[in-house]
């Protein structure tokens, strides 16, 4: 399934650059999201392969860090994240809903979250360029909004809370386009 998304991503590439509307900027957009594509699934390979490992070797030892995700209704659910593991990954786990459209390339902004204590959030690594992009697409932008898919567990996060924001932007179903930078 995830090579058939890759080979989707990457013919769209190529039959945009056959069609001849390639242009520069284009060009740097996709090409950045499929690196992260990649990146993201070379992540999910090794994430996958360490986690059968240590199943192998009969470890409960991965360390996880609890998360409270509230609900635009102010419902809140507290779960355990493995360290590792984004926490767009860890509501689908949970059934927790966020969205997640591009499933974490960096390609939308339905896993916007926003993160509620300030200390928290200085405590996340910065967003990249690509995320920022994508973030500005995000309905009800806040000063600690965050994409859910590029805040990764890890110990200095136990107790963090993260907001379901009341909307998200999808603009596949909106019919937005965004602009080439
Ligand atoms: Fe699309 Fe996070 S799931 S950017």
């Amino acid at each position: 399934m995830l090579l058939s998304r890759l080979s989707r991503l990457g013919a769209r590439i190529t039959g945009e650059a056959t069609r001849g509307k390639f242009t520069d900027t284009r060009r740097g957009y996709y090409e950045g999201t499929f690196n992260n594509y990649l990146h993201f699934l070379r992540n999910r390979t090794l994430s996958t392969t360490s986690s059968d490992k240590a199943q192998e070797e009969g470890s409960e030892q991965t360390e996880k860090i609890s998360v409270t995700f509230v609900d635009k209704d102010g419902e809140e659910k507290l779960i355990k994240v493995p360290v590792g593991m984004s926490m767009l990954e860890a509501a689908h786990e949970n059934d927790i809903e966020l969205e997640g459209a591009c499933e974490g390339s960096l390609a939308c902004s339905t896993c916007h979250v926003i993160v509620m204590d300030v200390g928290y959030y200085n405590k996340l690594e910065d967003p990249t360029d690509e995320e920022n992009d994508m973030l500005d697409l995000a309905f009800g932008l806040t000063q600690t909004s965050r994409l859910g898919c590029q805040v990764i567990a890890k110990p200095e996060l136990d107790g963090m809370r993260l907001a379901l924001p009341a909307a998200t932007r999808n603009f596949a179903v909106d019919g937005f386009v965004p602009k080439p930078h």
